[in-house]
């Protein structure tokens, strides 16, 4: 069990959920852990947004059912901490960095847009979001930026616009950066690698995939780079983008959206009946 030192509601939609663990001081930058809410929860990777000497913080953001669980039941204490997970971030100096996040994906970029700026990267950040209520961290985001940019895709906040559009906006206003940096979607990873291709900039990715052990055992996980199979849960989560078969990617993902829906609904009722119990 791991003690739950701090939760807060940032939207209807996300948390922060900071816990204790002396395993802290392992983490690098963007790394991962595998969660698991209860006994009877699906573990789920969620990246780091700070690290403390004893403690770290997630940013947790709800889309099924193992993130609801996290969201609505954790109040004291999480069942299970598999960390830290995965390769870390290639930190080193790039010149100018553009991050370019989609909904939570804010979280793993302020983490290695912190490490970045330590090596005099300049960096820039550019979050997209579904809608306002997946707006998260910007004032955190604007610290370690010369320029922060909000865009949604609804026009609920700050610009209306999709990754693809906000990508080309900031090429417009602040010319072409050295390497694009980006996480919380592979539909968007796949339209920013496009125009990054296009373009002949570099682009590193964070791959989304079903990471059910984080060992290397499961192959869940697997995804396809330059033709050869790497398994996203300890060669990733980042990967060269340009190199990534985003299909491949994309349909995996999808593999599982009837059983993760089914799986949510009968959580939502679960929580009514809970929730008309007092608790
Ligand atoms: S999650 Fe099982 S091998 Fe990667």
């Amino acid at each position: 069990m791991y003690k739950v030192l701090r939760k807060e509601r940032l939207t209807p939609k996300a948390v922060l959920l900071e816990v204790q663990d002396e395993r802290a001081k392992l983490v690098k930058p963007g790394q991962y852990a595998l969660v698991q809410a209860n006994e009877e929860s699906e573990p789920i990777p969620l990246s780091f947004l700070d690290v403390k000497e004893s403690s770290y913080t997630f940013l947790v953001e709800v889309g099924g059912r193992a993130t609801l669980e996290i969201a609505e039941l954790v109040e004291e204490k999480i069942q299970f901490i598999e960390a830290p997970c995965g390769s870390p971030f290639p930190v080193k100096n790039y010149g100018k960095v553009l991050l370019i996040s989609k909904n939570w994906g804010v979280a793993p970029l302020i983490n290695i847009g912190r490490a970045l700026k330590e090596e005099s990267n300049e960096i820039y950040f550019v979050h997209v979001a579904e809608d306002e209520e997946r707006v998260f961290l910007t004032k955190e985001a604007s610290e370690i930026s010369e320029e922060f940019l909000l865009f949604t895709e609804d026009g609920s906040l700050g610009e209306e616009g999709n990754s693809e559009w906000a990508l080309g906006y900031f090429i417009e206003n602040f010319g072409k950066p050295d390497l694009i940096v980006s996480a919380g979607s592979n539909l968007d990873s796949q339209m920013i690698n496009r125009f990054a291709e296009e373009r002949n900039i570099p682009h590193i990715a964070m791959v989304n995939a079903h990471i059910l052990d984080a060992n290397g055992l499961c192959l869940a996980c697997r995804v396809l780079v330059e033709g050869q199979e790497k398994l996203a849960c300890i060669d990733g989560p980042w990967f060269d983008a340009s190199k990534v078969d985003w299909d491949y990617a994309i349909q995996k993902e999808a593999f599982y959206k009837e059983e993760e829906e089914k799986a949510l609904k009968t959580f939502l009722r679960e929580l009514q009946r809970l929730k008309a119990r007092g608790r």
